[in-house]
């Protein structure tokens, strides 16, 4: 029996990147420019949006047990809609139908405009949207509603890199550039209703040409009003180097509401495992490119991710990986273990790691980076900068906020508010945080 959505209440719940973060964000827009409202929890919602991630396999094994929880039936017998959304749902969509027959609506990242034609189709049986339309979803998207002080704004979507043990050429399709003047006014509206900082968002943001290159996009940014701070991720080596960079490398240089902040993905440390990676750039082609960005900005901090345990991975290749860790001195950086992904290249690879292999690497790895972290974050003690206040802390009259290089910053500021942005001197240092005084308190301290 198809459910009967009494269409009031919706919640969206999102796996995944920072792009999904964004689609769920649109997602609500969408819904609620239908009347309804969003509410905190899955269970006191009537349609429940699952907007998945399909870059590992832990995320695809959330989504089925989160349906086996919200199909029990409600004490008043009811059960919401049911709607996944995401990459799971647009590369796994007719194993989710099989799998889970209680779901209502199964929707592509890049279809989700159509939610609204989708619930009302799936009053009367389950609907699948997985297309790819050449018309892209953002031209009917309703106005944004957020207020945060920091927002997301997607430049570009897709993917053609396709390295060898990723999914996201699959789920997302070729890579498509919004037009620079729809962003722009996207982000008008955004600092209309009180942002402050905009975070462009891309698979390969530095691939940006929506008749602007990213560099000519964040410069033309930078001249709204009330618009503070600029960052953009994720940015691909591969689009850095050689003078593909340069215009954007400058800009760190000379545009000072972009932020000293480069997220920029190496994945192994080892050539021989770069180059099965298809990953186009070597270990010392990212090392000149981070040369040069150092040379423009030289407080600039940098992240990464690494995959630790790719096929044929042998200890020397990760040896490799740390001693980029070590040379390089991330701020911040993430890391995983190679998960097979099916229909990806790597997953035919011979050699594949055993998994007790991959945990330890990992943990040597992490152990590495969060050493990293901690001393990026210790050389910082004593630095004059602003912090953008984006929510209240754990302790009464404590607020959370970001610096320039992206560290949280725990401080207390009376007579502050979110969205401000204060002048502080970083004075502690934890190795995902940083403790801050407002500037002219610390003076007289
Ligand atoms: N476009 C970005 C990365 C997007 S995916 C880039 O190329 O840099 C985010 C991260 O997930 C990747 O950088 C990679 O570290 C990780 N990842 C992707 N596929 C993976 C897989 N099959 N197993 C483990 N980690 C993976
Ligand atoms: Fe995946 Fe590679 Fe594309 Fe990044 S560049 S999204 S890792 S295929
Ligand atoms: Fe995951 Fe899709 Fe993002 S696979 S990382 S949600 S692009």
């Amino acid at each position: 029996m198809p459910a009967q959505p009494k269409p009031g209440r919706y919640h969206v719940k999102s796996f995944g990147c920072q792009m999904n973060v964004y689609d769920s964000e649109r997602m609500g827009d969408v819904l609620a420019a239908q009347g309804m409202t969003e509410v905190d929890t899955p269970e006191a919602a009537d349609v429940v949006v699952l907007n998945t991630c399909h870059i590992r396999e832990r995320a695809a094994e959330k989504l089925y047990s989160d349906i086996g929880r919200l199909r029990r039936p409600r004490a008043d017998g009811s059960r919401p809609t049911i709607v996944a959304a995401g990459c799971v749902a647009q590369a796994e969509g007719p194993e989710i139908a099989a799998r889970a027959p209680d779901v209502d609506v199964i929707v592509g990242p890049l279809a989700y405009h159509r939610l609204p034609q989708l619930l009302q189709r799936a009053r009367t049986g389950r609907v699948i949207d997985i297309d790819m339309p050449p018309v892209p979803k953002f031209d009917a998207l309703p106005a944004r509603r957020t207020g945060q002080a920091s927002a997301f704004l997607t430049v570009q979507e897709g993917c053609d890199k396709f390295c060898t043990f990723c999914v996201v050429p699959y789920t997302r399709g070729p890579e498509t550039s919004r037009p620079a003047a729809d962003l722009v006014g996207e982000a008008c509206a955004l600092v209309a209703r009180g942002v402050r900082e905009i975070t462009l968002l891309g698979q390969n943001v530095n691939a940006y040409a929506g008749g602007l290159s990213l560099s000519g996009l964040i410069r033309e940014l930078a001249q709204i009003d009330g618009l503070a701070r600029i960052r953009y991720t994720t940015s691909h080596p591969r689009d850095m180097e050689g003078s593909g960079g340069d215009d954007l490398i400058a800009a760190h240089a000379q545009v000072p509401k972009l932020m000293p902040y480069m997220h920029l993905p190496v994945q192994s440390g080892s050539s021989r495992i770069l180059k099965a990676m298809n990953r186009a750039h070597t270990r010392a082609s990212y090392l000149a490119t981070l040369a040069r960005v150092r040379a423009a900005r030289s407080d600039i901090a940098l992240s990464g991710d690494f995959i630790v345990g790719f096929p044929g991975e042998t200890e020397a290749d990760f040896q490799e990986t740390l001693s980029i860790v070590h040379d390089v001195q991330y701020a911040a950086a993430f890391s995983f273990k190679y998960s097979v992904r099916p229909g990806t290249p790597a997953a035919q690879m011979p050699d594949q790691v055993p998994e007790a292999i991959k945990d330890e690497r990992l943990a040597r790895l992490q152990a590495a980076i969060t050493a990293g972290s901690l001393a990026f974050n210790q050389a910082s003690v004593g630095r004059r900068c602003t912090v953008l206040l984006e929510r209240p802390g754990r302790k009464p009259g404590q607020l959370i906020g970001k610096t320039p290089w992206l560290q949280s910053a725990v401080l207390a500021v009376p007579g502050a508010a979110i969205g401000d942005l204060v002048e502080v001197e970083i004075v502690s240092a934890m190795p995902n945080s940083v403790e801050a005084v407002p500037f002219t308190q610390s003076q007289v301290a």
